[in-house]
């Protein structure tokens, strides 16, 4: 008999069709994050579970899975899953890196250039009407070439923003745990405390996973710190980033700007006073979504779902599971 999966949305591209041929496959219907009590019984008697970032996975869920062998995430982060109660349980749980690293590093671009540039005041202002004469002091922004961009979190994805960052001409700080001595010597980086690159960046970009240890990093004390002229940029998780202090940030002109893929809460209700503030650009968490990455990270949560079922090691599993 085929071991129970279930699959708590309909992934793009055929990954499915790989894990049908593996398992009994049991999707989510609905074009929308699966029904917590749908998922508690579903989950009973099924040994693998192929999830979103949407979906937590707790101590509560386990309890009702006792045949689960593998989590697989689409997703490179994990912040939704308890990866000491998996461990616990001998759950092994695969995530998708790599596949995404370049076009999560574009959109981080796209928010750097767009927030620094006013890109969304210019659309909007375009939309409703209001593109008047061309004139000398009408929505100047802040240069990009050539200042100073600090990243926080010198993984995958802080390196290719990076190695993106040469071609602006840019000086490059940056904040991690260890030196990494490869980027520094193709992009000139220069490893540095957080306290010296919340005071020296222009631009300020966030590419740490979410933890306990970086939950509210950004806070109002590191906010403060900030150039009143700089722009903080978010493509990791929301809640790195105090909210109730950015929101004060960028009303007081403490920053100038901030530009966001990720926000808390998430989504973010249509009345949040970020979405009032002009020099905020919100994008709805779409740092990974293109069709090719998307179908990418599809397959690789299938190759991960499909080892674990087999007993094999998973392609990309997360470390200490
Ligand atoms: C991830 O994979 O963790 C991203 O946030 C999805 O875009």
């Amino acid at each position: 008999m085929k071991p129970r999966v279930v699959v708590t949305r309909n992934p793009p591209g055929d990954a499915l069709r790989r894990v049908r041929e593996a398992a009994e496959v049991w999707v989510w219907p609905e074009n929308r994050p699966i029904d917590r009590m749908v998922l508690h019984t579903q989950i009973a008697e099924a040994a693998g579970l192929y999830c979103m970032l949407t979906d937590q996975v707790d101590t509560d869920l386990l309890a009702r899975a006792p045949l689960l062998r593998v989590v697989s995430n689409m997703a490179v982060g994990f912040d939704n899953i308890d990866l000491a109660a998996c461990a616990e349980r001998g759950i092994a749980v695969g995530h998708t890196p790599d596949v995404l690293t370049d076009s999560t590093a574009d959109i981080a671009w796209m928010l750097i250039l767009g927030a620094s540039r006013r890109m969304s005041e210019g659309i909007d202002v375009v939309r409703s009407g209001g593109w008047g004469e061309w004139n000398p002091s009408w929505l100047l922004g802040r240069d990009v070439s050539n200042t100073t961009l600090g990243i926080i979190g010198m993984g995958r994805i802080g390196r290719a923003v990076a190695r993106r960052a040469v071609g602006f001409a840019m000086p490059i700080l940056y904040a991690s745990r260890s030196d990494k001595p490869d980027v520094e010597e193709a992009t000139g980086a220069v490893r540095v405390s957080l306290r010296e690159l919340l005071v020296r960046s222009d631009h300020v970009l966030v590419a740490v996973p979410l933890s306990a240890e970086t939950r509210h990093l950004i806070g109002r004390d590191e906010l403060e710190l900030m150039k009143p002229t700089s722009n903080l940029v978010n493509i990791a998780r929301g809640p790195i980033v105090d909210t109730d202090a950015l929101v004060d940030a960028l009303t007081a002109g403490v920053i100038r700007c901030a530009g966001l893929d990720v926000t808390d809460p998430e989504p973010l209700p249509s009345d949040h006073p970020l979405l009032d503030l002009p020099n905020c650009t919100v994008v709805p968490h779409t740092g990974s979504s293109t069709w090719e990455t998307r179908a990418a990270m599809a397959d690789v949560a299938a190759d991960n779902l499909i080892a674990g079922l087999d007993g094999a090691p998973l392609p990309y599993r997360v470390p200490g599971t």
